[in-house]
């Protein structure tokens, strides 16, 4: 029996061409690995009105951990308009596999490594190594949303706060409302894990990102908890910023940052801005982490346009190949996967479209697998 038993979830578009830039490499290094495919994606959405059939749910809990690598999504009309017709017109609703997955497994830390590989021609600087901890499991994203506003929640919403009297006369199917639900726990866990990391890291600041001059009580939950945090480890400073200032931030200074802590949204915002002072979401891997699982994905999307095509810059997914190893352990193999990477970089032979090359996706993998 092998070691460990990971989830293969390639999903659809430009997933399938990283996936098989992934196995290069993983047959490389020869990790004692069994790959369990699992069924995700947009074809599936179609067939059968799940993006992620329950079939991957109970494969996934079988497993020590899944890499997953994009899938399409659209919005609502179009979305509903490709169903196959026996399906159309049930009232279904795509929602999105990977938050169902993060929520689901619970995997609350959304782990986001922007780093400036040396010879990378994208780097917007060569001396930024910036970690990003998003919350994954709630916030804007915990998926209570009402549009109409059903009569009930406008009634208890106004006897609880008197600025919901400036809607009192907007018809109910005239208001759309999304939950931005903060638990203290949530905060407690993504804040401690980030000044985890920044202690065994040698960072001396965690920034937490956040909008607590407006947004009072989520944002200041999160502020709060952060603050007792930050007093248990004496070493390590912890900075707040407003996400807007943040993004100013970023782009004039951002070698003064390094471990960065952020709810859902903002995260996500952040960590698209961070990644592209690293050459784009290219470079950009994601380990969406829980206590005893984790996925695994570049945190770019599915392109579809350049589906099948191989043209596609695998780094993202190599370096999410790299965030598992680490997870799983096998610190050393890590480390050299990394470095191959970042010597293939430097070296600067085998490059894909966006670097100015024209190698293929897999190209850039036999190049990394290579040098291990
Ligand atoms: C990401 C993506 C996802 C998100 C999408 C694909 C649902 O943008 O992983 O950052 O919003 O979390
Ligand atoms: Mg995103």
């Amino acid at each position: 029996m092998a070691k460990y038993r990971i989830a293969w979830m390639p999903g659809d578009g430009i997933g399938v061409d990283v996936m098989d830039a992934a196995r290069i490499v993983l047959d490389a290094i020869a990790l004692d690995a069994e790959f369990i495919h699992a069924d995700i994606g947009w074809e599936f959405w179609c067939t059968e009105g799940e993006p992620l059939p329950q079939r991957t749910i109970d494969t996934l809990k079988t497993c020590d951990c899944a890499l997953f690598a994009a899938i399409t999504s659209k919005p609502k009309e179009e979305a509903e308009a490709e169903l196959i017709p026996e399906l159309q017109g049930q009232g279904l609703t795509y929602r999105s596999p990977i938050v169902r997955m993060r929520q689901l497994f619970d995997l609350y830390v959304n782990l986001r490594p922007c780093k400036a590989f040396k010879g990378n021609p994208l780097n917007y600087r060569d001396d930024l190594n910036l970690v990003v901890f998003r919350e994954n499991t709630q916030g804007l994203y915990a998926g209570v949303e009402f549009h109409p506003l059903p009569a009930e929640v406008r009634e208890a919403l106004e006897a609880h706060s008197s600025r919901m009297a400036a809607f009192h006369d907007v018809p109910l199917e005239d208001i759309a409302l999304s939950c931005r639900i903060f638990t203290r726990r949530g905060c407690q866990r993504i804040v401690r894990r980030a000044f985890e990391y920044a202690q065994r890291h040698g960072y001396p600041t965690v920034t937490l990102v956040e909008k607590a001059n407006v947004i009072r009580e989520t944002s200041g939950l999160m502020v709060r908890e952060a603050r007792k945090i930050a007093a248990e480890y004496s070493g390590i400073e912890l900075w707040e910023t407003n996400v807007d200032a943040m993004a100013m931030w970023l782009v004039k200074n951002p070698q003064n940052y390094g471990v960065i802590v952020s709810s859902n949204m903002f995260g996500d915002i952040v960590s698209d801005l961070a990644a592209q002072l690293v050459g784009g979401l290219g470079f950009a891997a994601s380990g969406n982490i829980g206590d005893d699982f984790a996925i695994f994905e570049p945190t770019h999307g599915s392109a579809p346009k350049y589906a099948g095509q191989y043209k596609v810059n695998p780094t993202a997914m190599l370096l999410a190949v790299k965030l598992m190893l680490d997870w799983l352990g096998e610190t050393e193999t890590a480390q050299a996967l990394e470095q191959a990477i970042a010597d293939t970089i430097v070296e600067g032979k085998v490059r894909t479209y966006d670097l100015g090359g024209s190698n293929t996706t897999l190209e850039v993998a036999e190049a990394v697998a290579a040098r291990l």
